[in-house]
Order: structure tokens, then C-alpha cells, then sequence
């Protein structure tokens, strides 16, 4: 399944907001279109958002040229388009900095533009190698005949790979483990529903689709043995920023005694925010809460509120698997030795 990709000059990726009813692909000639194709949520998941951001980059660089000062408030827009999930930021700056290093020459390695382009699809290699290492170390953590529940879309549509939370249950299910899935739905964007759905239907994953305030009753039943789910920021002390939903779930494991797993790559641990505390909630259109499949459910005139993540406290999570390994409490230290 592809998600996001560069081919003859242009970014092409497939329109998450039509799935799973349209397989739509979107071309991006500039930056610009790049950009609106995040706002929308066209393309969406946090390493699929690094690898659109450094993509965007590129575009811009081959428009702009040499311009460094443009460049950088180019990379500072695009960085803050989606300010929870870190990967973003973190692979538009890195970009950035390959694109200063390079200077204001054309080199033996091409234009700035070119240099940008191939460091763009660095990253989505290492994305996608990162993937199938997370889901190798994570599918160890997965018993024979367990459902596993997962929250919002974690897959191959938010990275350019096997996906983070989901390349566990893929490998585990690919090795005849006779796993099932619970999907939950993921208010309000429903990207359990839509997305998640579409990927363990494509995968052959026996799965049922539940709203999210169906978990605690399926797991006071016994029928939930574990949570995975992935993550779009993660403190430096285990705390982690993931879909609004993921505490209340993190929260139930604890009082239900099942384990709640993290699986996330190491551009998603963000070391320098000491908790999650500082890590920011983005917050998203009311119109996403007001309105389910283009119908509208608020009266007019309701406030609404539309946090589009929640932080998991590190004391909550039983461990995190990095393409790295699997990290467990003590969680600052045994981050700082694993991901560094
Ligand atoms: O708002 P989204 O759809 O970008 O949120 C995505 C999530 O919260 C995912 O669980 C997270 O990015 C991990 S995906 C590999």
C-alpha cells in the first residue's frame, strides 16, 4: 500500500479523507499544495508526516533555489502546520539543515533542491526500514489467540511502511498467530473506522470495528488481552502524546490489568521536553466534532472543544517498541540509552 511518493517532479499520495469508499490519489506540484494536503488531513500519521514535510521542502527548494532565508520560513511553516506529532518538525529541520549545510553553491551533488529531494527519501527509507524492525521486536510481544485492541490508525497509511502499531499485529498475524483486532472507531476523524478497517480488510486481519466508549466493556469481559497503538510525541520520561482517546485506554489497561503497548519510531521521542507536559495539543476545527459523515449532530450556537491528542503517562504504558528494541521503565534512562 503506498501513501506518499515522489515521482517526474511531483508528490503524489493517496487522499486519506476519501478512504476507505475512494482509492484517490492527490498530485502536489508546489509546496503550497503539500501544505493543504496536511491541513485537510489528506495526508496524516506522524512519520507520514515528516516524510510530506521533507517532501514539501523539496518542492519549495526547486521553486526557490538558493534562497536560505525564504527557505527557513518555509521550513518554519510547514513545521507548525501539525504541531503535536514531532516528526514533522523534526524531518523539515532536518532537511534544513542538510540545505544550509549545503550552502548557496550547486555542487558535485546537484542543486539544493536535488540534495533536499534525496534526503527526503532517506528518511522515508529509514521510515520504512524502522517499520518492519518495530514490527519484528513488537509481534514477540503478542501470545497466540490474542485480540488486540487499537485506537485510531497507526498502519501503513501513516507511514510509508508495515505502520507502527499495526506492523505488530501484520507480522503476528502473517506468522499464524490467529490473532483478532478491535478497531476503535476514533472519534472524530474516525480514522480506526475508515482507515485501520481498510488496512487489517487488506491484510486479511480478522478485526470488529467498535466505538470507542465500547472498550471498558469489552475488556471487563476478558476479550481485550492487550492495547497497541502508536504515538506522535514522546518525552524524554516515556510520557506519550497520541490520538485523544489513548489515555482513557491506557487508563483503563491499568485498572483492568491488560498491557498497554506504545510502538513508535525513534523520530517520534522528543528529548528535549523534559515530561508531556510541555508537549502541545493541537487543537482541531470544531466542524470535525460538530458534523459525522457530512451530517450535522451539534445544535448551531453548542461550544465545542476538539483536542486532537492526549498524553499518556509513562507509569501507564508497560513498554515502548522502538525499531531499536523494546524500552521499558525505567523509562528516562533506558530512552536516553536506546533511542539517545
Ligand atoms: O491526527 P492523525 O490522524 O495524524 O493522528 C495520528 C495518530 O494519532 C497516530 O496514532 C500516530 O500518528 C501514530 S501513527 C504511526
Amino acid at each position: 500500500m503506498k501513501t506518499i511518493w515522489y515521482k517526474n517532479e511531483v508528490v503524489k499520495l493517496i487522499d486519506q479523507t476519501k478512504l476507505p469508499l475512494e482509492e484517490k490519489i492527490v498530485t502536489c506540484r508546489d509546496y503550497k499544495q503539500v501544505i493543504r494536503a496536511i491541513k485537510i488531513m489528506q495526508i496524516r500519521g506522524a512519520p507520514a508526516l515528516g516524510i510530506a514535510g521533507a517532501y514539501a521542502l523539496a518542492l519549495a527548494a526547486g521553486k526557490q533555489g538558493r534562497d536560505l532565508k525564504k527557505l527557513r520560513c518555509i521550513a518554519n511553516e510547514i513545521a507548525n502546520i501539525r504541531p503535536t506529532a514531532v516528526n514533522l518538525a523534526w524531518a523539515v529541520e532536518r532537511c534544513y539543515r542538510v540545505a544550509a549545510g549545503h550552502g548557496t553553491r550547486n555542487t558535485e551533488h546537484g542543486t539544493v533542491a536535488a540534495v533536499l529531494l534525496r534526503e527526503a527519501e532517506i528518511i522515508a527509507t529509514e521510515e520504512k526500514n524502522a517499520c518492519l524492525m518495530m514490527g519484528k521486536h513488537g509481534e514477540k510481544l503478542i501470545k497466540r489467540g490474542w485480540r488486540v485492541l487499537t485506537h485510531c490508525n497507526a498502519g501503513s497509511l501513516a507511514t510509508v511502511g508495515l505502520g507502527t502499531a499495526l506492523a505488530p499485529i501484520k507480522l503476528a498475524h502473517r506468522a499464524g498467530k490467529k490473532i483478532s483486532v478491535f478497531v476503535d472507531e476514533t472519534r472524530p476523524f474516525l480514522q480506526g473506522a475508515r482507515l485501520t478497517a481498510y488496512e487489517m480488510k487488506k491484510e486479511g486481519v480478522p478485526f470488529e470495528v467498535i466505538t470507542d466508549n465500547m472498550a471498558a466493556h469489552f475488556m471487563s469481559l476478558g476479550e481485550v488481552d492487550c492495547v497497541i497503538t502508536g504515538a506522535d510525541r514522546i518525552a524524554a520520561n516515556g510520557d506519550a502524546a497520541n490520538k485523544i482517546g489513548t489515555l482513557g485506554l491506557a487508563v483503563l489497561c491499568s485498572y483492568f490489568g491488560i498491557p498497554f503497548y506504545i510502538v513508535a519510531p525513534s523520530s517520534t521521542f522528543d528529548s528535549s521536553l523534559a515530561s508531556g507536559k510541555s508537549i502541545p495539543i493541537e487543537e482541531r476545527p470544531r466542524e470535525e466534532v460538530e458534523n459525522c459523515g457530512g451530517m450535522r449532530l451539534v445544535p448551531r450556537g453548542a461550544r465545542v472543544r476538539n483536542p486532537a491528542f492526549d498524553v499518556t503517562p509513562a507509569k501507564l504504558i508497560t513498554a515502548i517498541v522502538s525499531e531499536r528494541g523494546i524500552i521499558r521503565a525505567p523509562y528516562r534512562r533506558n530512552i536516553r540509552k536506546t533511542i539517545g
